[in-house]
């Protein structure tokens, strides 16, 4: 915990770190309240670019963050979110259309490269209006200027989660809250149309990003009420109620889980049963319900990617007893080593933590036949009432996969190889630190005493 606490702020206000970005003509030297989602330099190894400060990554950085000063752990927090949120909104006001006014976007990018760069329409297509959906931008505060899937609409909405969440800790700024309401705005511009998923990948109407959306909204609802906007609460939380009825339409009864998208996408049809669900239900944080840890359903999806999961990766067949499978993104992914990845399996933790605290606080555990796979596979053979220890003991066998995949320095890259188990991709990502700090802090939430809310 210790190293993942030091270890995510690496990439935070890197202020004394260069990115000389050379086939594109870049030099760039991020500013104070970027985040970066991985802080490497020196790509020479061939590991992707990850020197962008992506909104989505950041927004679960912070929110992490937020964590670890609740526990005490990060005196500086009120500090990183001013700056954050004071460079979070430069961004909204930059525009494509100024950038290409600016001079000629081409000039210092080298001949090979000149296809990854976005067209003049797609540039003037990317208005003040449009910015949060951008995806990712330089750290130095700039467009980025490279061909990307855009737009991708769950970054504002988890912006907005991570700040509004802040602000229950007491503080909230003027920058942090004009952020906030821009974000808001814009998921209320747009939730009706399709963007890319959190993987990048396809453009549609996902689940994670509805799931965040809805979260964001009913939660930007609460914090209009306490400003006294009766009307904005009201048309937020009216889009809430659309968004979040769409979520049940992802159920497939034939197949027993979530749909990570609402229409099945060609030949894609394995992208389906998605690991970015688990991550769709704790970034979302439902208290209970639908769409929660408490949701049979969801329950069911678990179950459903651990098998899968279990079945695909050659390292799950020869894991130490009482471990859980290392977790992964879809069947036949190809991106990198189309492996496991670190924030999924923890997060598959996590899950177990956040319902043992759930059923420690006296929330019921539904029994249905949705979820009777799941509640076997906890229980066993064991009584009912040792539901809460057996959960947290599911979820330590996740966090045990993780510890035997991970090198002795701590460090913690987006993939690790399903064959070898060696680490792959983006090294020292940070939003894997930030899954590490999150189920760890769910752990001990389910085991102390007291069960505190968050
Ligand atoms: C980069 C994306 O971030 C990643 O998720 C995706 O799999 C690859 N591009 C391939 O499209
Ligand atoms: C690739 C992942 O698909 C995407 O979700 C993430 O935002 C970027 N990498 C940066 O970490």
């Amino acid at each position: 915990m210790r190293f993942a606490s030091t270890a995510i702020l690496e990439g935070v206000s890197a202020t004394s770190l260069t990115m000389n970005r050379d086939s594109f003509g870049q030099r760039i030297v991020p500013k104070r309240g970027s985040i970066v989602a991985a802080p490497a330099t020196d790509l020479s190894g061939g590991d992707p670019d990850y020197f962008f400060h992506w909104l989505r990554d950041s927004a679960l950085i912070m929110d992490s963050l937020r964590v670890l000063h609740r526990r005490g752990a990060l005196a500086e927090a009120p500090r990183i979110f001013n700056d954050f949120a004071a460079f979070s909104l430069r961004l909204n006001r930059l525009d494509g259309l100024s950038r290409l006014r600016q001079g000629d976007i081409r000039k210092a990018v080298k001949p090979d490269v000149l296809k990854y760069v976005r067209s003049d329409e797609d540039l003037m297509e990317a208005t003040a209006d449009a910015m949060p959906g951008e995806v990712r931008f330089n750290a130095d505060g700039t467009l980025d200027i490279i061909r990307w899937s855009r737009p991708q609409n769950d970054g504002p909405a988890l912006r907005a989660l991570s700040l509004l969440r802040w602000r229950r800790g007491g503080s909230f700024e003027a920058n942090a809250a004009e952020l906030t309401s821009q974000d808001l705005a814009y998921i209320e511009r747009r939730w009706e149309e399709p963007c890319y998923d959190l993987w990048e990948e396809q453009s549609g109407h996902h689940y994670y990003t509805r799931l965040v959306q809805t979260a964001a909204l009913d939660e930007g609802a609460e914090w209009m009420t306490e400003n006294g906007d009766a009307a904005r609460a009201a048309r937020l939380r009216s889009i809430a109620h659309v968004v979040g009825e769409s979520l049940n339409d992802h159920w497939s009864p034939e197949r027993g889980f979530y749909l990570s998208r609402a229409e099945p996408y060609g030949e894609d049809l394995n992208k389906d049963l998605d690991g970015a669900f688990i991550l769709a239900i704790l970034h979302a944080d439902r208290r209970a319900g639908p769409h929660s840890v408490l949701d049979p359903k969801a329950q069911a999806t678990l179950v459903k990617l651990e098998d899968l999961f279990a079945a695909e990766y050659p390292i799950n067949a020869s894991l130490r007893p009482g471990r859980g499978p290392a977790m992964g993104r879809y069947a036949g992914d190809r991106y990198v080593s189309g492996g496991a990845w670190y924030m999924i399996t923890l997060a598959a933790a996590e899950f177990h933590y956040r319902l043992a605290t759930c059923i420690a606080q006296g929330h019921v555990l539904e029994r249905k036949e949705a979820n009777a796979s799941f509640i076997a596979r906890i229980l066993g053979e064991q009584p009912e009432r040792e539901l809460t220890s057996a959960l947290v003991a599911r979820g330590d066998g996740f966090m045990a996969t993780v510890r035997d995949f991970t090198p002795a320095s701590g460090e913690l890259s987006e993939q690790f190889d399903q064959r070898t188990g060696r680490q792959t991709s983006a090294k020292k990502l940070a939003w894997s630190y930030a899954a590490f700090i999150t189920a760890v802090d769910a752990r001990r939430r389910a085991t102390a005493p007291s069960h505190r809310p968050a």
